[in-house]
C-alpha cells in the first residue's frame, strides 16, 4: 500500500509514474515540523535498521551518520562524505515498524539517521514543497517492489553491456585502442567494450572527433565490432564556448543554454575551458542536444556514458571575477601566512560553489527556475533527453547508456556508475554496500570503476575487485589520468585475470536472466541478507555479503593480504570455488559461520539451498557466447527459470521463459 502526502507546491520531478490521490495529513510515522522549511522526525527503536539512500557513503544500514542528498562531484570521497554523485531519497526502516518512505524533492535534502541524536531519524529540507510517499507491506522485499512499481520499470541495457569492459582516461589515439584490444585478445581475456574518454574529441567539444588522433574512427569502430568489441564514447554536459563550433553557436542562437539572473548564458569552466550548460529542463533544448548523438550513432556507436552532469563546475566566469576582486582586497602587499591561507580558501571555494549553483537559471515551461532549487534534476534530465533521442535514433535496438549524476526516475532510461572512486580496499566494500541500495531505487544496471579510478592500483586489489565485479551488471575497469596502467594484461600472470573474467562470461546466462527478471518484475538483483532473513540477527547485521538474484550469495574478499575470510551462511548452501585452471569445485556447507580460504587467483561464491544456476562456456565476447548449451550447477533436483531474449531488442515481449531441471 503506497500513500502520497503533499506539502506546499512541489516541483514536478517525474520520479513517480503512478498518479496517486493526495492523502489528508497528518502523515503516519513522522512528526512533521514546518519551521525553516520542513522536517520529518521518526523515533527509531534500538533494533531498527535503516536501509536505502542509493549511492551514499557508509553502511548497508545507514544508521549513525548524516547524508545530504545533493548530486556532487567529489573526486576523493571518504567515509565522512555526505553527498555523492547521485541523489536517491528512498529509505526503508525495518524493525519495530517496517515501512518505506520516498521524499520526492529536487534539491538538497538531509537525512540525519541517528547522527545528532542516536534514536532520532530526521529528514529536513529548506522549502516546505515536497511530495512524500509512505510505502507499507509485509516485508522489505514487498515494500521495495511497491516502491519500484511507483517509480516505473528499470532500464535494460543490451546484453553485450554485461560483458567485461575496459576504460582509461585516456586512450589517446585509435592505435592505442587497437593496442588494448590486441592485448586482451592475445591473452585470451574476454572483452566486450573499450571506452573513449574526453580525448577522442577535438578540444573536448561534444560530438566532435579529433581528426589527428581519431581520424579513422569509423574504420576503428568497424574493426573492433568484428572482434566483438564496441566503443563507448563519453559525452560531457558542458558545451565549449568557441566561435565557429556549430553546436555552441546553434545552442546560443536558439536560447538553449542555462542563463544567469540577467538572462545571459551562464559561463562555467569544465574540461574544455569556458562552457555553457544546455538547459536539459527545457524539453526542446534537451531534445536538440539528444539528437546530436546522431553524429556518433551514425558511425555505428551503440553506447554512451554521460559525465560531469551534476553539473560539475571547476570555476565560473563570475567566480574568477569574484576571486580577483577579493584578492586585491586582501593582499595589499600583505605576504603573511594568514593571507596565503585566505587566498587558498578562496581558490578552493571556486569549484562546485553554492554561489554558482545559486546564479544559474533554467527555463521550465517558460518560467525561470533557479538551478539550486532543482539541482538534483540536471544529470537525470540530461540522460533522459539522451535516452529519448536515442529511441528515435536507434528505435529497434537497446543502447548502452549510463550517467554519473542521477535522481530516482533516471533508472527508467539508464544505468549509473558510481563516479570517481580510488584504488582503495575500502572502496571495494563501499561498492558492495551501495549495490542493494541502488537496486531499491530502481537502478539495476550499476557498477563502480573496477580497480579504482584514482591512484595506482596493485595487482591484488584489481584481482579482488574483479571478484566482486564479475557479479555487477556494469563491469568496467577504469582508471584516471596519470595512474598506473590498469588493464588486466599489464599485471603479472594475466591468466589469473582471464580465469576470473571467464567465470563472469560463464555466469552471463544466469546474471542476464536474473537481471531481466528483476527489471520486468520490479525485484532486487542485489539483496542484503536481512531482506530474506528478518529474524536472523547475524544476517540482519551482515554488511559484507549479498544475495545475487534468487540463487546466489557472494562474500568477496576486500582486505589486502587476506588468505580468505569469514563467511556467514544463513542457510545450508553449496560453495562453488573457481580454481586457478578454471575448474569448478563444489562443496555442501552447513548454515553458520565458516572461515573460507580464498587464494588471490580463486573466487568462491555460494548457491542457496535447493537451487541451481545455468552456466555456459566462456567466450571472448558476449556475441560469441553459446547461450543454447547450458550446464546446471547446484543442488540435484533443483530447477531454474531462465529468462532470455535476443539481447538487444527494445521489444520486451520477446523475452522468453524456460524451466531448466537439474
Ligand atoms: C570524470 C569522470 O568521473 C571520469 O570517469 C572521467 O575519466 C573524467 N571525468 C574525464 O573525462
Amino acid at each position: 500500500m503506497t500513500k502520497k502526502y503533499t506539502y506546499g507546491s512541489p516541483f514536478f520531478t517525474g520520479a513517480v509514474v503512478k498518479d496517486l490521490a493526495i492523502e489528508a495529513t497528518p502523515i503516519p510515522y513522522f512528526k512533521v515540523c514546518l519551521e525553516d522549511g520542513i522536517s520529518f522526525e521518526y523515533k527509531m527503536n534500538d533494533r531498527d535498521i535503516v536501509y536505502g539512500l542509493g549511492e551514499a557513503s557508509r553502511g548497508i544500514n545507514k544508521r549513525g551518520y548524516v547524508y545530504d542528498s545533493y548530486c556532487s562531484d567529489d573526486f576523493c570521497h571518504l567515509e565522512t562524505t555526505r553527498s555523492l554523485y547521485g541523489a536517491h531519497n528512498f529509505i526503508l526502516i525495518e524493525g519495530e515498524q517496517t515501512f518505506g518512505a520516498f521524499f520526492d524533492y529536487p534539491t538538497k535534502i538531509t537525512f540525519d539517521i541517528g547522527f545528532t541524536k542516536a534514536d532520532t531519524l530526521k529528514i529536513f529540507c529548506n522549502k516546505a514543497d515536497i511530495d512524500v510517499y509512505i510505502i507499507e507491506g509485509d516485508s522489505p522485499l514487498e515494500i521495495v517492489k511497491s516502491f519500484r512499481q511507483l517509480i516505473g520499470k528499470s532500464y535494460i541495457p543490451p546484453r553485450w553491456a554485461m560483458g567485461y569492459m575496459q576504460s582509461r582516461w585516456s586512450y589517446y589515439t585509435s592505435d592505442a585502442v587497437r593496442e588494448v584490444a590486441k592485448n586482451y585478445r592475445k591473452e585470451n581475456i574476454p572483452l566486450d567494450a573499450i571506452f573513449l574518454d574526453i580525448d577522442y574529441m577535438e578540444d573536448y567539444k561534444d560530438f566532435t572527433i579529433n581528426s589527428e588522433r581519431f581520424g579513422d574512427l569509423p574504420q576503428l569502430i568497424e574493426e573492433m565490432k568484428e572482434e566483438g568489441i564496441r566503443l563507448v564514447p563519453i559525452i560531457d554536459a558542458g558545451v565549449k564556448i568557441e566561435d565557429g563550433y556549430d553546436i555552441y553557436e546553434e545552442g546560443l542562437e536558439k536560447g538553449y543554454y542555462c542563463v544567469d539572473k540577467d538572462g545571459k548564458p551562464f559561463k562555467a569552466g569544465v574540461w574544455p575551458g569556458l562552457t555553457h550548460f544546455p538547459d536539459f529542463l527545457n524539453e526542446e533544448a534537451g531534445l536538440w542536444f539528444g539528437l546530436k548523438y546522431k553524429a556518433l550513432t551514425d558511425l555505428g556507436i551503440e553506447g554512451f556514458w554521460n559525465d560531469m552532469n551534476e553539473p560539475a563546475i571547476f570555476y565560473s566566469e563570475n567566480g574568477i571575477n569574484r576571486f580577483y576582486e577579493k584578492l586585491s582586497e586582501i593582499t595589499n602587499g600583505d605576504k603573511s601566512v594568514d593571507n596565503y591561507n585566505k587566498i587558498k580558501d578562496i581558490v578552493n571555494s571556486l569549484q562546485n560553489s553554492q554561489e554558482d549553483y545559486n546564479s544559474i537559471y533554467h527555463n521550465v515551461n517558460g518560467k525561470l527556475i533557479k538551478h539550486n532549487d532543482i539541482h538534483n534534476m540536471y544529470g537525470y534530465k540530461m540522460t533522459e533527453c539522451t535516452a529519448k533521442a536515442l529511441k528515435k535514433l536507434r528505435p529497434d535496438e537497446r543502447t548502452l547508456l549510463f550517467s554519473r549524476a542521477s535522481y530516482v526516475g533516471m533508472h527508467r532510461c539508464a544505468g549509473i556508475w558510481t563516479g570517481d572512486n580510488f584504488s582503495w580496499w575500502s572502496h571495494i566494500l563501499l561498492e558492495l554496500k551501495q549495490l542493494p541500495a541502488l537496486n531499491m531505487c530502481g537502478f539495476l544496471y550499476v557498477g563502480a570503476d573496477l580497480g579504482g579510478f584514482g591512484n595506482n592500483a596493485s595487482r591484488d586489489l584489481v584481482l579482488r575487485w574483479l571478484g566482486l565485479g564479475i557479479f555487477t551488471p556494469l563491469m568496467r575497469n577504469h582508471a584516471a589520468l596519470c595512474t598506473r596502467d590498469q588493464e588486466c594484461y599489464q599485471f603479472e600472470n594475466p591468466e589469473d585475470f582471464k580465469n576470473i573474467i571467464d567465470l563472469r562470461y560463464r555466469l552471463i546466462p544466469y546474471l542476464y536472466s536474473e537481471f531481466l527478471k528483476c527489471a520486468v518484475e520490479d525485484k532486487m538483483f542485489f539483496k542484503p541478507l536481512g531482506f530474506e532473513y528478518k529474524d536472523d540477527e547475524m544476517a540482519r547485521n551482515c554488511e559484507d555479503q549479498l544475495f545475487v538474484g534468487e540463487e546466489l550469495m557472494i562474500a568477496p574478499v576486500y582486505t589486502q593480504n587476506a588468505i580468505g575470510r569469514y563467511v556467514y551462511l544463513p542457510e545450508d548452501m553449496m560453495s562453488v570455488r573457481l580454481k586457478a585452471g578454471g575448474e569448478l569445485e563444489f562443496a555442501e556447507m552447513a548454515k553458520g559461520h565458516h572461515f573460507v580460504e580464498i587464494p588471490l587467483n580463486e573466487v568462491v561464491f555460494f548457491i542457496r539451498s535447493g537451487k541451481c544456476i545455468p552456466l555456459c562456456e566462456p567466450a571472448l565476447s558476449t556475441d560469441s557466447l553459446d547461450m543454447d548449451n547450458l550446464t546446471l550447477i547446484g543442488f540435484d533436483g533443483a530447477s531454474y527459470e531462465l529468462y532470455t531474449d535476443d539481447g538487444m531488442s527494445t521489444d520486451l515481449s520477446k523475452i522468453q521463459k524456460k524451466t531448466l531441471e537439474k
